[in-house]
């Protein structure tokens, strides 16, 4: 079983950026969490970030035929990209939303998520680890299949 973990912009500036909302644990950090997870669920996991919306695009289409899930960060993107909410919609891989902090309690505008209607479960508001919990429904649900 093969995973995509994408994250979107601004995530690479993780131990630095607003840590009263992101903590202070880097990228880098967080992508040993991930893979450390992946190898004791027997599974394997690609970590990619991008501040770009349309290469987050290319890579959500790289992943048909090759990704059996997704797990994604799209950080501001979920608040406004119809265009990464098409592509999940496009390659059909079964997807997991995931945020560090809780943005339904922040500003209005971060109330809006476009990709979670095409999203099987988010996790919000559970810092770095919850993409450990995003990989683990993920797993699950494919394992299910
Ligand atoms: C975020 C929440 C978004 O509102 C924000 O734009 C981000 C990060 C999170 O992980 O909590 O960049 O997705």
């Amino acid at each position: 079983m093969h995973i995509l973990v994408l994250n979107g912009p601004n995530l690479n500036m993780l131990g630095i950026r607003e840590p009263e909302h992101y903590g202070t644990q880097t990228l880098a950090d967080l992508v040993q969490m991930i893979e450390t997870e992946a190898a004791a669920l027997g599974i394997t996991v690609e970590c990619f970030q991008s501040n770009h919306e349309g290469v987050l695009v290319d890579r959500i289409q790289e992943a048909y035929g090759k990704a059996d899930g997704i797990l994604i960060n799209p950080a501001a993107y979920t608040h406004t990209s119809v265009a990464l909410l098409d592509a999940v919609k496009a390659v059909q891989i079964p997807t997991v939303e995931v945020h560090i902090s809780d943005p339904d309690t922040r500003d209005e505008f971060r109330k809006i998520s476009y990709i979670r209607q095409a999203c099987i479960a988010t996790v919000k508001g559970k810092g770095f680890e919850g993409y450990l919990e995003g990989l683990n429904i993920l797993v699950h649900h494919l394992r299910q299949k």
